[in-house]
């Protein structure tokens, strides 16, 4: 890894700005657990606001001169901002500041490299670390490992840059074939499990929802969980025996966060990829979190980026011990797979709701039945078709189909309502589901 930590955390002066327009808003209670997960201590909170970044220091300069005049005051070593600095704004911050200055993107990365825990995850991360330094190299990407907070900006000279900058490129080269490699075999163990037909079920959610804790508690395998954002970086994956189902993996992934820059979220490729080829995607949310709704659509439009858009999902609303809520399961369509379970990962409350839930997603409840269609119906027979559905097809007097189906019901019933049928008709033809409660 890169960057060395020291073993207390670094004194940290904070600086979050409020712009008038919304796009830029970031969360100062968010930074503040950003900045206690990094591990750094804060000793000082700037804020500000402002109608659109400076060029040239992001803040004005009598806002500069008041984080100087903190950083001294409270012999502070580092200046973390709640933004995206640009490569030229960060550096002209370090000189006037004299002392280190990491923007979001920089926090962000350095909670990961804290985190990740395999090989892969630790290639990511120095891969993504190596990018973002590369667009702010100016004096050798060895000055900010070597100096200490607070010292001057002495780097080294001009040849020494240029043989860092190809130290820099040889260094993501091989780290990019590392990872290749490496992702051709997670490819073929994925491939294997696909063969074998267990379902795959991805535990996703925005930071801190209590991924780790639902997954710890579904599979008892000790996984690091901590009140701390990103506790999970790489996805760790169990083969676990569900009640009804047989045997399921179950990933735990990365949490998503807002504004993770878009370079970012292809530095996890990798992590995210667990979850885009899943079967059912878990959805875990904070119910007890204020910004709920906020972090849900978060969550929904990087699912869309990483392309896992059209997998099914199943939202589990964790923390009711905080609302003080029974378990319960909610259904957004009554004759549909279970929508959205109430539980709590942490007090094992609601655990068997859940796993029900899981399996009215994953488990198929075929159904063998005789469909008369008349002639004029061409498209649901097609469909159906389409569905390679059909086990044999003749044709009566009258010119109408006879089809032997033989499909998941939740098919049949979408196709049937498409073709006009109504909930009762489709009851009265199809009988009772066996998730009806
Ligand atoms: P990242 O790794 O950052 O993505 O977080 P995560 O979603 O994996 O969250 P994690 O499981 O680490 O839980 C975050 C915090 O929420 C921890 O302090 C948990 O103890 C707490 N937590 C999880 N589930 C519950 C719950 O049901 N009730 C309460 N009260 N707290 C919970």
């Amino acid at each position: 890894m890169l960057f060395e930590r020291p073993d207390t955390g670094e004194r940290a002066v904070l600086v979050h700005i409020d712009f008038n327009s919304d796009t830029e808003r970031e969360d100062p209670q968010e930074f503040r657990e950003l900045v206690r997960s990094a591990g750094a201590e804060s000793v000082g909170f700037i804020t500000g606001r402002r109608n659109a970044p400076h060029p040239r220091l992001f803040v004005g300069s009598g806002k500069a001169e008041e984080i100087r005049e903190l950083l001294q005051a409270q012999e502070g070593e580092v200046v973390l901002f709640n933004h995206s600095l640009s490569p030229s704004q960060e550096r002209n911050l370090e000189s006037e500041l004299k002392c280190r200055v990491l923007d979001r993107t920089g926090l962000i990365l350095d909670i990961f490299a804290q985190r990740a825990r395999t090989h892969e995850g630790k290639l990511q991360v120095e891969l993504a670390q190596l990018e973002h330094m590369s667009t702010r190299l100016i004096r050798g990407w060895t000055h900010l490992e070597r100096q200490k907070g607070g010292i001057g900006l002495r780097g080294p000279g001009e040849t020494q840059l240029e043989s860092d900058r190809r130290l820099l490129r040889a260094r993501i080269k091989s780290i990019q074939n590392r990872l290749e490699r490496v992702r051709g075999q997670r490819e073929l163990q994925r491939r294997s499990r696909k063969r074998a037909e267990v379902p795959a079920v991805s535990l996703v959610g925005y930071t801190n929802a209590g991924k780790s804790t639902l997954f710890n508690t579904l599979t008892t395998s000790g996984v690091y969980a901590a009140d701390q954002l990103f506790a999970t970086l790489d996805p760790t994956v169990r083969r676990l025996v569900m009640p009804d189902i047989g045997p399921v993996v179950l990933a735990d992934t990365v949490g998503f966060i807002r504004h993770l820059p878009h370079k970012l979220v292809e530095a996890f490729r990798a992590t995210l990829e667990e979850a885009a080829k899943a079967d059912l995607l878990v959805h875990v949310v904070d119910a007890a979190s204020e910004e709920r709704d906020d972090h849900r659509e978060q969550v929904h439009e990087v699912l869309e980026e990483i392309g896992a858009g059209d997998i099914p999902v199943l939202e589990v609303f964790n923390k009711i011990d905080l609302l003080n809520q029974p378990p319960r399961m909610e259904r957004d369509d009554p004759d549909g797979p279970v929508t959205r379970v109430w539980l709590s990962a942490r007090r094992a409350q609601g655990l068997e709701l859940l796993e029900q839930a899981i399996a009215s997603h994953l488990v198929d409840e075929l159904v063998e039945k005789t469909l008369r269609i008349p002639a004029t119906d061409g498209r649901l027979r097609a469909r159906l078709h389409a569905l390679q559905a059909v086990a044999a097809e003749h044709v009566d007097e009258e010119g109408g189909f006879i089809l032997d189906l033989r499909l998941p019901r939740v098919d049949l019933e979408r196709e049937l309502a498409a073709a006009g049928w109504d909930r009762a008709q489709r009851r009265q033809w199809l009988g009772p589901s066996i998730y009806d409660d």
